[in-house]
């Protein structure tokens, strides 16, 4: 068993009176809060009057930063350490999903720094002294990124994607309120449950193929996110489903089913370009690569992938070789991601041509593989079986 380290500092507020705790997290930051938030969902949804009704009592000075994108850019981040210097911010407050979140980590530990934040932090991976406090609204249970360390900016003019940790952009406190997400569109809480699947499997389908804790959790998280995502197809407003949704979302990724993983975030890396290039919504893309890879890799994951059919897609093993076991269980999350879901499951689903491979192969990061070294020609490989 590997050795491993596990820090978290986030407090978590969850549940449907989470918002309650507004107040009281408010009272432990200055004056001046920079509010955070994306395309105007949460106008629409009157989020947005609650958290200013909230922010009005606790007599804080707000400064906004609006219109975040999907697949946050450089120039918001920009935008944003723009306010934080020029009001001195004492608390960014987040209130939206995952490009809401990563774009205030970046404005976080970029504000108090001196120079360039993308060259720093996410080119060079200097590491942030400091980071202005963060606090957490989320309204699109994903990347769990309200209750870890990273954030991924995209640079659109050089079509790069980049990611970078730092203890100082972990959030001060979450809040987690289930029926925040009976809004979201139908795709987007697919594109979610995708999302955190793909995260499970990154974590779960890696060495070692041991007997430890870690595996028995993802695998009981990956059978409650799929007994959760069918029960919120059929109805929305289940709030048990929801709330299972939300929090396996932020679990998976808190820093608990890493722990003595080794893990593997190459089917992430190959997605980047897709999202990175053709502006795709990153869950989409996973869809359509996550599958494909593991079928390329069958032989190296091979114990693992056999597990993975048994304990978490009750694939019975009798009488079938361990490859048609492994298989079958692949075949069992198509049909949920593709059919069930209804999520891509081709690149010609989301109108990336053939021709486009070379430069897709060329733009991905071959760093963090699992069981084997990734090359270009398995990229290419992979992404020829996705048309
Ligand atoms: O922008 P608004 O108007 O708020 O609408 C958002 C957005 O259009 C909408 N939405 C969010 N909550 C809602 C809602 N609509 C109605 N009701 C609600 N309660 O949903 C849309 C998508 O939001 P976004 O924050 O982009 O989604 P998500 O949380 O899935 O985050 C995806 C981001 O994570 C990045 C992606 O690039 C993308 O920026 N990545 C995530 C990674 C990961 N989890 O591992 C790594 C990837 O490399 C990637 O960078
Ligand atoms: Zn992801």
């Amino acid at each position: 068993m590997r050795d491993f380290s596990f820090y978290n500092p986030v407090r978590v507020h969850f549940g449907k009176d989470a918002m309650t705790k507004l107040p009281e997290e408010l009272e432990k930051y200055g004056k001046n809060v920079l509010l955070a938030y994306g395309g105007g969902s949460i106008k629409r949804t009157g989020l947005y009057d609650r958290v200013t009704e909230a922010l009005k009592a606790a007599g804080k000075e707000v400064y906004e930063l609006t219109g975040i994108m999907p697949n946050p850019r450089t120039e918001k981040v920009y935008e944003g350490i723009d306010i934080c210097r020029k009001h001195g911010i004492d608390l960014i407050l987040a209130v939206g999903g995952g490009s809401t979140i990563y774009c205030c980590k970046a404005i976080a530990v970029g504000a108090p720094a001196e120079g360039d934040f993308w060259e720093r932090f996410f080119v060079n991976w200097e590491p942030a002294e400091t980071g202005i406090p963060l606090g957490v609204i989320l309204t699109l249970p994903a990347t769990g990124s309200e209750m870890d360390k990273s954030s991924v900016v995209t640079r659109f003019e050089t079509n790069e994607k980049n990611g970078y940790d730092s203890e100082q952009m972990f959030p001060r406190f979450t809040i987690l309120d289930p029926t925040l997400t009976y809004t979201l569109p139908r795709h987007q809480m697919v594109n979610g449950i995708v999302d955190t699947m793909s995260h499970l499997m990154e974590l779960y389908i890696s060495p070692p193929d041991d007997d430890f804790l870690t595996d028995y959790l993802a695998e009981a998280t990956m059978r409650t996110e799929i007994d959760a995502a069918r029960k919120a197809l059929i109805d929305p407003e289940d709030y048990e489903a929801r709330a299972n949704l939300m929090w396996c979302s932020t679990f998976t990724l808190c820093g608990m089913l890493n722990n003595a993983k080794k893990t593997d975030w190459e089917s992430h890396n190959i997605e980047h370009p897709l999202s990175g290039v053709y502006d795709v919504a990153h869950g989409a893309g996973l869809s359509v690569v996550h599958p494909a890879y593991l079928e390329y890799f069958l032989q190296p994951a091979l114990p693992r992938l056999v597990r993975m059919a048994k304990n978490v897609w009750g694939v019975d093993p009798a009488g079938k070789t361990d490859e048609a076991v492994a298989l079958e269980g692949i075949a069992c999350l198509r049909r949920f991601f593709h059919e069930e879901l209804g999520a891509p499951a081709t690149l010609t689903e989301l109108n990336i041509p053939e021709s486009a491979i070379p430069r897709l192969v060329a733009l991905t990061d071959l760093s963090c593989f699992g069981y084997q070294t990734v090359t270009a020609e398995d990229v290419s490989a992979i992404l020829h079986r996705c048309l």
